[in-house]
């Protein structure tokens, strides 16, 4: 078991990271002192292959664990279940020195860790994610939040849990296709961060493909621990946490213009960051070989590379003017220096999509 610690003060928590660690999950949650009476909170899909085990090692453990299970879907992370987690928590009777345990992805962590924070003025957290996205990314950082029909994640509050716990061997179970779209945050995050990274990826993607056990925990922390320094640094996004948005500025505008159907989050996720990189080199910023790079580990891991030819340039700089992180019709654009190297450059969304 690897730990990777998130230095947030008197916030700060642990991320433990493992194959086989899901049964440690009561006793350190025991060590937290929570009260006996407690909530899992997953949805159908994850309950049918995590629930027994979960409930085993909490009920081993001394807690009396409520159950409340949402529909799978991201169509669910809206405020008629956040009502639903509540109505449930309030008819369990968990009190305020209950806790709340998100088992699932990140539609689950974000909607189960908003519960949380609001729940009787906000009870622990505890986050246990089983997608590889959410392992790396959506449990970390402590954004929770629901969608709202005008947007995704329009609502929403900060909450740090009290620990995460991933156990790598969740990650078997989950569609291929989504277990490629989390590597896509993966290759983000050494693209932004970490040179020696990126360079693993690219000596041991078959292994990484085929989830060999100790390499996939060994990337699976590492990204953590990338996280939580982005985290630690700037935990609200001040500034310097925007880093992490690298790609997702093109990413989110093609998700939007396909009405989140025809892509992953990841895969816009990996059109974004090519192009992304693409507009980094037109500007002199960095040079043809990283871009190359960075296409060819995206294109060797599955993802798509290029824009869909039917999205229309006008249609995706309008897309990008009213992301809710645009200002005024320009954006601060996570640029390629090299691998592992970023600036930030304020840039229209018309140069944008001129350059890509
Ligand atoms: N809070 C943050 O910082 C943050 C960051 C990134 C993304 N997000 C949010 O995360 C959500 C996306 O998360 P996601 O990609 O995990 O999607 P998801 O939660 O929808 O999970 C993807 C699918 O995998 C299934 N699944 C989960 N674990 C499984 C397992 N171990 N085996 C088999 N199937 C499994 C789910 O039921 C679902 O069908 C979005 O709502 C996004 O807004 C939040
Ligand atoms: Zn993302």
């Amino acid at each position: 078991m690897e730990i990777v610690n998130v230095e947030l003060g008197d916030r700060a928590y642990p991320i433990y990271v493992g194959a086989g660690c899901l049964e440690d999950l009561g006793p350190r949650l025991a060590q937290t002192g929570g009260e006996k009476r407690m909530a899992v909170v997953t949805n159908s899909t994850v309950a049918s292959l995590y629930l027994e085990p979960v409930t085993r090692t909490l009920t081993g453990a001394g807690f009396d664990p409520a159950v409340v299970q949402i529909p799978d879907g991201e169509e669910h992370k809206n405020l008629a279940w956040l009502a639903f987690v509540y109505d449930r928590l309030i008819d369990a009777g968990v009190d305020r020195g209950g806790s709340v345990v998100a088992l699932g992805g990140g539609v689950v962590g974000d909607l189960a860790g908003f519960a949380a924070a609001t729940y009787l003025r906000g009870i622990d957290l505890v986050q246990v994610p089983t997608t590889l996205l959410a392992q790396i990314d959506s449990s970390i950082g402590g954004k929770t939040g629901v969608n709202h029909p005008a947007g995704k994640n329009l609502l929403g509050a900060f909450k740090q849990p009290r620990f995460v716990l991933a156990d790598v061997e969740c990650l078997r179970t989950l569609p291929r296709r989504e277990y490629v779209a989390g590597l896509a945050e993966v290759v983000k995050t050494g693209a932004i961060l970490d040179a020696e990274l990126f360079a693993l990826l690219e000596a041991e993607l078959p292994d990484i493909l085929r989830q060999e056990r100790d390499l996939l925990v060994r990337v699976v922390r590492r990204c953590c621990q990338l996280k939580a320094l982005v985290v630690a640094e700037d935990e609200t996004e001040g500034g310097y946490r925007a880093i992490l948005n690298f790609g997702h500025t093109l990413g989110h505008a093609i998700e939007s213009l396909t009405d989140y159907t025809t892509f992953l989050h990841g895969e816009a996720v990996a059109i974004g960051m090519v192009a992304a990189a693409r507009v980094s080199q037109q500007l002199g910023f960095c040079d043809a070989t990283t871009v190359r790079r960075l296409s060819t580990l995206v294109d060797r891991c599955g993802l798509p590379t290029e824009v869909p030819s039917d999205l229309e340039r006008e249609a995706l700089a309008l897309a990008m003017r009213t992301d809710k992180k645009a200002l005024g019709g320009s954006i601060k654009f996570v640029c390629l220096e090299g691998i592992g190297r970023t600036r930030f450059e304020r840039l229209g969304c018309d140069e944008i999509v001129r350059y890509i």
